[in-house]
Formats: C-alpha cells, sequence, structure tokens
C-alpha cells in the first residue's frame, strides 16, 4: 500500500477559517482579506526561494496579514492579533479528518507535508486532533526551502525509505500537485471549488470534489 501524504493549509486545514470566524469584526472585505492574506503568504514563498533566501512560514504568514491589512483600510487593524491567534488553530475540514481515519484503517501510512514550520504544525494539529491519524508531519524548515522545490518532496522518500512511486501525494493546490507530480509521486488534486485545471502537463492522477472519495478510490486501488 502507498503512504499517503497530505498538504496541510488549504488541504487539511481551512486556511480561510481564521477570517470567517470573526467576520462581523473583520467587516464587508472578509473574503478581500483573506485572499490576500493566503496570496501574499504563498507570492512571498515563492519569490524568497527564488531569490535564494529563506524566512519561516509563520513570520512570512505575519508579514502577508500586515500587507493585506494594509490594502484594506476597512479593517480594524487592532484586529491582527486575534486573526494570527485564529491560524494558530484553524479548522480541520470534516472530509480530511475522516479520510485519515480510514485510511489508517486500511493499514496505510500518512503524513503532513507542509510549507508550515514544526511549532504551527504541531498546534494546528493538536487543536484538531490529527496527531493519532498521522505518522509523520514534515516541514520544509528541515529543508530551508519551500514548495515546490524538489528537496521539499524528497523528505517523504527519505522519511519512509520508498520510491516517489510510492507515494500518493495529496493537495488542494494545483501547484503543489504539478510539484509533486513532476518530482514523480502519484498525485490526487482536491479541488472543492471546481476549479479550472492548470500545468496541463503535469496533471494529477484523480482530481476529487472532496477527501471524503479518497478512502473507496485506496481500497479499489490501483490509484
Ligand atoms: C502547505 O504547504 C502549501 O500552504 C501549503 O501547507
Amino acid at each position: 500500500m502507498p503512504v499517503f501524504v497530505f498538504d496541510a493549509y488549504g488541504t487539511l486545514f481551512d486556511v480561510h477559517a481564521a477570517i470567517a470566524g470573526h467576520r462581523d469584526a473583520v467587516g464587508p472585505d472578509a473574503d478581500r482579506l483573506s485572499e490576500l492574506w493566503r496570496g501574499k503568504q504563498l507570492e512571498y514563498t515563492w519569490t524568497l526561494t527564488l531569490a535564494g533566501r529563506y524566512v519561516d512560514f509563520w513570520t512570512l504568514t505575519e508579514r502577508a496579514l500586515d500587507h493585506a491589512l494594509a490594502r484594506c483600510p476597512s479593517v480594524d487593524p487592532k484586529l491582527r492579533r486575534v486573526l494570527l491567534d485564529a491560524y494558530r488553530v484553524l479548522d480541520a475540514y470534516p472530509d480530511g479528518r475522516d479520510a485519515l481515519v480510514a485510511l489508517k484503517t486500511q493499514g496505510a501510512r500518512t503524513a503532513i507535508l507542509s510549507n508550515g514550520t514544526f511549532r504551527m504544525l504541531a498546534s494546528a494539529t493538536e487543536a484538531a486532533g490529527l496527531g493519532p491519524h498521522l505518522d509523520a508531519v514534515l516541514s520544509v524548515e528541515a529543508v530551508g526551502v519551500y514548495k515546490p522545490r524538489p528537496e521539499v518532496y524528497r523528505l517523504v522518500v527519505d522519511t519512509f525509505a520508498v520510491t516517489p512511486a510510492a507515494v500518493v501525494f495529496v493537495s488542494s493546490n494545483r501547484w503543489d500537485v504539478m510539484g509533486a507530480a513532476a518530482f514523480g509521486f502519484r498525485t490526487v488534486w482536491v479541488d472543492r471549488t471546481g476549479a479550472p485545471d492548470e500545468y496541463h502537463d503535469l496533471a494529477p492522477r484523480h482530481r476529487l470534489a472532496s477527501l471524503a472519495e479518497l478512502p473507496r478510490l485506496a481500497a479499489g486501488d490501483p490509484m
């Protein structure tokens, strides 16, 4: 049975839950603020990695929120602390938790592979109660570069002593699926929003609307 490896932010944890939980206080620009926050957070990982620099994901998350708040002057900047605290304990998607539990029941090995710092991932997995369903929590902190650099995906094959073809990598981020496919993983794109496909030459092996479909697919192998 392959090793099942999950992206964290956007795949197991709902990155928009931090702002959704404070929607009334944030006001009418809540969705714009959330999109800007996430967009800048990812942009900083890509641009710094291209420049040969590394700054940890928590610091980039803070800087991205500061930028998003500056672009949304209707939002009270005093919410900064509250929103960052909420980001540490994001809601887990119920379909993600159920999929992890079912895969463990089927005897699979499971892991997270994330841009998040070890500290962020420990806090989020503990808050969501996911720890007992994971064999490993792997962070880019170990290599000091961000996805989609191949060094990041290599952490999985080194940890589990398997070939890339023995790994099923699951992400809601299409660019992350692209990087994982380029590395040689079998890939699953969780497309919860019905987004148009991208990176056609590095396509996912499966495209699912929800992680609820994953255990059934895994049980039916070949994936
Ligand atoms: C993660 O690595 C890409 O944010 C995403 O968890």
